[in-house]
């Protein structure tokens, strides 16, 4: 069981104002934010992020969408962190989504859903790296990582 997951307020959710009912879910919920900052991610980082998908369809797409304005990452700690936060944003297509989860309440489709949550905890260490250096992590708030 990890204590940590890395979430993203995708370019949708930064273009709907959505930054503070979504962090105040987040936190409502038992997470600690740990680290948050505004990124515009480049087509290169983007890529890298979402290596995994680059067979897929829908990848182009996904990097035009991911770097169409800036997001929000935000590294979260709290006990289970990786199910209970993928629990609280909900399925990846909204149609799909549970009520009261993130993407049920604010995404407008599958491919723009809104919110990102690592999906194990071992991809969770790796993708806060991708936003936050070890050092950044340590003077921001005594993460050790
Ligand atoms: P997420 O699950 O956070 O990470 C992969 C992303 O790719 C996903 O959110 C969507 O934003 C996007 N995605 C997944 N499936 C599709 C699809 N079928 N069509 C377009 N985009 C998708």
């Amino acid at each position: 069981m990890s204590n940590r997951t890395l979430a993203i307020i995708k370019p949708d959710g930064i273009r709907k104002n959505l930054i503070g009912q979504i962090i105040t879910k987040i936190t409502e919920a038992g997470f600690k934010v740990k680290a948050v900052k505004m990124v515009k991610l480049t087509k290169d980082s983007a890529a890298g992020f979402y290596e995994v998908h680059k067979e897929r369809a829908f990848f182009k797409d996904l990097l035009d969408y991911m770097t169409s304005g800036p997001c929000v990452p935000i590294a979260l700690e709290k006990e289970n962190a990786v199910a209970d936060f993928r629990k609280l944003i909900g399925a990846t297509d909204p149609a799909e989504a549970e009520d009261g989860t993130i993407r049920k309440l604010y995404a407008a489709s599958k491919a723009e859903n809104v919110i990102h949550g690592s999906d194990s905890d071992e991809n969770a260490a790796i993708e806060i790296l991708h936003f936050f250096s070890r050092k950044e992590l340590l003077d921001i708030s005594g993460y050790q990582f």
